[in-house]
């Protein structure tokens, strides 16, 4: 007897798509198959739908604790099964820091009450905790290690290549980077006195990332230490991270695929403000490339959200970042649509690549044995993207009033139905990702 059978939906499995009914029981995929809706406790129709593997956004922040005026773990979890995402992965910069056993154990133990979906976060790295990270990085609900090698929103930062050295000499698991030169930003900070947000991608430029992107090649080389390079946005930096992949695993944002400078700052303002920027349509051109070659290992939305008040101030003190985990999944099928890239190459960013570069245990395969997770798609539901249906606490979206093509219609977690036809249902359940440490 299952739990629940998904019935008669197109499945992406990894021997490719076809129409196969999927078994559900204990929260497990434990068949697949033309099965027998009799054998089921109940039965969900999803004839007209694809059954993609859970949908893994390994780049949120969720902002709690204190920051929740942004966001928190019960909001930003809501927003992601809205969106299809079935697990994410939150940043460590929360007020306080995510940078001690003590404080992952208050998140995992707030997401466990709290989350819609399962979850992992990152520990970050600072100046003081750089030589004890091997015994962090190994804890319950510890998605890895995050440096932020340039400064951003909030105050970690470990900028020196002394203090990035031991970073990468404490523990063994592949650490997530935010990769732009903290010198050069300081250098130039002052050169766009008077200029507005459009002068983002100027100050924070593509030096600035292939130059951290470069040293943080050569220290992954002397130590030997496998790195994840987080949302990369130059084309200067793809020939570099091409040629150390025995070491490097990297990210591309739905965000820099869709938007483009200037237009997105003309149009948007701060609300395009971001970091790394949003550049023109040279590097997005060759961001496209790097998804087209297969060089780009997962997608991740950097869902950074900020009050629209926050977002008035005048560049550039408005604070970087913008909502992104609800919109992924509609933004790349909208791709999918455009010929940008396949259905199978979406599930190897969003599911099988997330899984395999972070060591995920049960996840990112639509196999029995592996967890229950499914993102059902409508790749021919014509929706158009707004503020309102944003569940995100922040109450905007950059996409707001766009028309796409492709749309998530329900979001199973270890199979309970967390989102089903655009409404949350039953209650958050979300556990911690289990990892391969
Ligand atoms: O734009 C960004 N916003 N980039 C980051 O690296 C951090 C994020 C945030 O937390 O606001």
């Amino acid at each position: 007897m299952f739990d629940l059978l998904l019935k008669g939906g197109i499945c992406l499995t990894p021997s490719g798509r076809a129409e196969l009914d999927v078994g559900i029981s204990g929260g497990r995929i434990t068949a697949l198959g033309a099965l027998d809706s009799g054998q089921a406790k109940a039965v969900f129709d999803a004839k007209g739908l694809h059954v993609l593997p859970g949908v893994i956004d390994p780049q949120c922040h969720f902002r709690e604790p204190g920051l929740t005026h942004k966001e928190d773990l019960g909001s930003g979890s809501a927003s992601a099964a809205m969106g299809g995402v079935t697990t994410f992965f939150e940043m460590p910069n929360t007020h306080p820091n995510t940078d001690s056993a003590e404080q992952l154990a208050w998140k995992v133990a707030r997401a466990k009450e709290t989350s819609w979906t399962d979850f992992g976060f990152f520990i970050g790295a600072t100046n003081e905790n750089a030589d004890t990270l091997g015994s962090l990085e190994t804890l319950e609900g510890c998605a890895g290690i995050k440096m932020f090698c340039g400064s951003s929103t909030g105050t970690l930062l470990v900028d020196k290549p002394e203090n990035q050295r031991r970073v990468m000499k404490s523990g063994h698991r592949r650490i997530a980077c935010h990769s732009e030169d903290e010198a050069r930003l300081q250098e130039r900070k002052g050169l766009f006195a008077g200029r507005g947000v459009d002068a983002h991608p100027e100050w924070r430029d593509e030096e600035c990332a292939v130059k951290s992107t470069r040293g943080l090649m050569t220290l992954a080389r002397e130590t030997n230490r496998r790195l994840h390079v987080l949302h990369v946005t130059t084309a200067g930096e793809v020939p570099l991270l091409a040629a150390n992949k025995d070491l490097i695993t990297f990210e591309v944002c739905p965000q820099h695929l869709t938007l483009a400078a200037p237009e997105c700052y003309e149009r948007l303002g701060s609300l395009a403000q971001m970091n790394p920027p949003i550049r023109d349509a040279r590097h997005q051109a060759a961001l496209w490339e790097a998804i087209r070659l297969g060089l780009v290992d997962v997608l991740g939305s950097d869902h950074a959200p900020h009050t629209l008040e926050e977002k008035q101030k005048p560049w550039p003190a408005s604070p970087s970042g913008m909502p992104g985990v609800q919109t992924l999944v509609p933004l790349m099928l909208d791709h999918v649509k455009a010929g940008r890239l396949t259905l199978e190459r979406f599930v190897d960013l969003t599911s099988a690549g997330p899984a395999r570069v972070f060591g995920m245990r049960r996840k990112g395969r639509l196999v029995p044995g592996y967890d229950a997770d499914f993102t059902l798609v409508d790749l021919q539901a014509r929706r158009t993207i707004t503020n309102e249906w944003s569940r995100s606490k922040c109450g905007w979206t950059p996409f707001d009033g766009m028309q796409v093509t492709g749309w998530p219609m329900a979001t199973l977690v270890r199979g309970n139905i967390v989102m089903r036809d655009g409404a949350l249902q039953g209650t958050a359940c979300g556990q911690p990702v289990q990892f391969d440490v």
